[in-house]
């Protein structure tokens, strides 16, 4: 299908400081200001996969609908890499990311990784969150799900991150989306270290909750590790943190 991006004339092309300020743009000021929205409900592709989800995701439909832009227009700009997501609760934005991926990217996993129980221990400085939030999710009624919709790509990954990640990273080698949905500032870290070293060059890592008022957290994280220690800037902050993991920062 043809791009429906706005063109955005004039931004400069290109990678600047480690991001492409035009693709943020396009996605951003798109969804934002540009009409964006209305173009992507119409998108058959975003009603299959918002089917699919049904009721199961508790993304904001802007952040759900930048994951999809990036898949749709800019994931096949990269090398190949497989999907991970760092908190999935009941599977909604899983699936809706396995089937995208399974309409456009034979061969490609989305890796989901949850304890499906419910949060661990949070950091009580900075997290509103606390453990067992998050305890209702339902494994047997997402697998039923998964089954019904045929979504082989799809992999549920049980258990904490500390204890999954090392076994995920080792069956999927390479991650060109890594989206970090886990609220806490001790997971976000881990997620983002954990994730960083796999990432292919300019893959995408998204932050779901870092700009949300009850994640300071999560915020935190980005601020602390992500700017300020590994130096990126961002190619999006509207609706949610995108960075670009980029080799090299031109
Ligand atoms: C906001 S929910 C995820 C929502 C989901 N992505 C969606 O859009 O429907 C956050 C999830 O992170 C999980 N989580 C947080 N820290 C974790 C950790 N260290 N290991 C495994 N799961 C964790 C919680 O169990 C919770 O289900």
């Amino acid at each position: 299908m043809e791009s429906y991006l706005p063109p955005m004339q004039g931004i400069t092309k290109g990678i600047r400081q480690g991001r492409n300020v035009l693709e943020g743009y396009q996605r951003g000021w798109g969804l934002q200001f540009g009409g964006l929205m209305e173009r992507i409900e119409k998108d058959p592709l975003h009603r299959e996969a918002a089917a699919a989800a049904g009721d199961l995701g508790i993304l904001s439909q802007h952040n759900r609908m930048n994951i999809f832009l990036i898949m749709r227009f800019f994931l096949h700009k990269i090398p190949f890499g497989h999907i991970v997501e760092y908190g999935s609760y009941r599977g909604g934005s899983a699936i809706f990311m396995a089937y995208v991926a399974q309409q456009l990217y034979p061969g490609m996993k989305v890796f989901a990784l949850d304890t499906f129980e419910g949060m661990p221990v949070t950091d009580k400085n900075v997290d509103a969150h606390n453990a067992g939030d998050f305890a209702d999710a339902d494994l047997g009624r997402l697998k039923a799900r998964i089954d019904r919709l045929k979504l082989d790509n799809l992999v549920l990954v049980k258990g904490l991150f500390e204890d999954t990640n090392d076994a995920v990273m080792a069956e999927a080698g390479k991650v060109s989306l890594a989206h970090i949905d886990c609220d806490i500032a001790p997971a976000v870290r881990y997620s983002y270290e954990g994730v960083k070293p796999f990432m292919v060059d300019g893959g995408y890592i998204v932050f779901d909750d870092a700009t949300y008022s009850s994640c300071i957290g999560a915020t935190e994280v980005v601020e602390d590790i992500v700017i300020r220690r590994d130096g990126r800037n961002s190619e999006q902050i509207w609706p949610h943190f995108v960075f670009r993991a980029f080799a090299e920062r031109a």
